[in-house]
């Protein structure tokens, strides 16, 4: 048997469409809520193997979606390079010391040190291969990664921001700094999702979550090439592990045609329209997406959307997915229902 996950990646024929969600094994979930309360907090879980695959593994037998992708976070590759990581409650990620100047990116572990100490990662995915192996349903595991620009914008603004000034003074006053910054998390997060497939994930999923930050011409120097690379760096050493690339909010970057590289999905975001992302990505790549995810507050507005994806999809190869994570208070009904309205609405009778 093969997993129908993997198959739609590369763009085989499936028996319906496949389905998960952005952020699938998350706060939505009582049952993530009781083992996040079990760890202590967001930082222990992701460090605890066996209560990251336990999470993981939760979301393909509560909403019975087609593959589970691993439960970790994009900010433990800054954290294990040498950054002070913590999440405050109700504010989200913070880094104590962020990167202001030459001195402080020296002051970063590169390369295979840092990619090396991200143990806990490798050790989840190896459990997790055993669990899903053992379960003989051909669910397949994603592992993923940051982008290097979504990555550094936390390590520059050392949290989350609306403006990314800092960042950007940095981008145009700058530039060498920011490029020096992307090189370094370039070739950690290389060796890094090396490792990942090493200890047995399916497919890799790259989230530039923050690449709607960059004005359209400048997105190409700062962060697709740096995804392409990563991207075929994999796809040459592993040609049978699909690559998922993910950049938020790159509408008119899509319709520009300037989407290049060697990698097999697109994940579109759901401010993208499908039926733009199909003209001008459709006959090279597989789509993934598009739901936008607030829909699923409605069963009526989950159904609607799912048939007009499905329609305009219609014979092209394609993955069901939101346009960008799940939020925390969504009922778990309407991510079952969502889920089980895709997998009946593209079934091929
Ligand atoms: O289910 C999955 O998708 C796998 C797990 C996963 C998490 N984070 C768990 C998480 C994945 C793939 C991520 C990626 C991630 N982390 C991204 C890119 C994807 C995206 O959503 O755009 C980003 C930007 C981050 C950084 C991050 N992590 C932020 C900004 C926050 C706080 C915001 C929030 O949603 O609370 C986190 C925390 C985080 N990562 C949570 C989870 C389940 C919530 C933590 C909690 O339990 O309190």
């Amino acid at each position: 048997m093969s997993k129908i996950f993997v198959d739609a990646c590369l763009g085989k024929e499936t028996p319906y469409t496949p389905v998960w969600m952005m952020r699938q094994a998350g706060r939505y979930l009582p049952e993530y809520m009781a083992v996040r309360k079990e760890a202590g907090n967001f930082l222990n879980l992701c460090h605890d193997p066996e209560k990251s695959a336990e999470v993981t593994i939760q979301p393909l037998d509560i909403v019975g979606v087609d593959a589970a992708i691993l439960f970790s976070d994009i900010l433990v590759i800054p954290d294990e390079m040498g950054m002070d990581l913590s999440f405050v409650k109700g504010e989200g990620p913070k880094f104590s010391d962020p990167i202001k100047d030459q001195s402080d990116l020296d002051r970063l572990i590169g390369g295979e040190e840092a990619a090396s100490k991200l143990t806990y990662v490798y050790e989840t995915i190896k459990l997790l291969r055993k669990q899903l192996d053992e379960r003989n349903d051909e669910i397949a595991l994603i592992g993923f990664t940051g982008a290097p620009w979504t990555l550094a914008t936390y390590m520059i603004e050392g949290q989350g921001t609306k403006t990314y000034n800092i960042c950007k003074k940095m981008m145009y006053s700058n530039p060498e700094l920011l490029h020096k910054i992307l090189r370094k998390v370039t070739d950690v997060v290389k060796l890094y999702m090396e490792k990942q497939i090493q200890s047995g994930v399916d497919v890799v999923q790259i989230f530039d979550s923050w690449a709607a930050a960059i004005e359209p011409s400048k997105y190409n120097e700062f962060s697709w090439s740096y995804m392409v690379e990563i991207a075929e760096y994999l796809k040459e050493k592993y040609p049978h592990i699909p690559v998922i690339m993910f950049p938020k909010g790159v509408a008119s970057f899509i319709a520009s045609g300037e989407v290049y590289g060697n990698f097999d999905v697109f994940g579109v975001d759901w401010g993208t329209p499908m039926e733009l992302a199909k003209q001008k990505l459709g006959d090279k790549y597989v789509l993934q997406g598009n739901m936008e995810p607030c829909r699923l507050y409605s069963k009526e507005m989950i159904t609607e959307s799912v048939t007009n994806i499905h329609n305009i999809m219609n014979g092209k190869r394609h993955i069901f997915n939101l346009g960008h994570g799940i939020l925390p208070d969504v009922p778990v009904e309407h991510a079952k229902h969502f889920v089980s309205e895709c997998q009946r609405i593209s079934e091929k009778k």
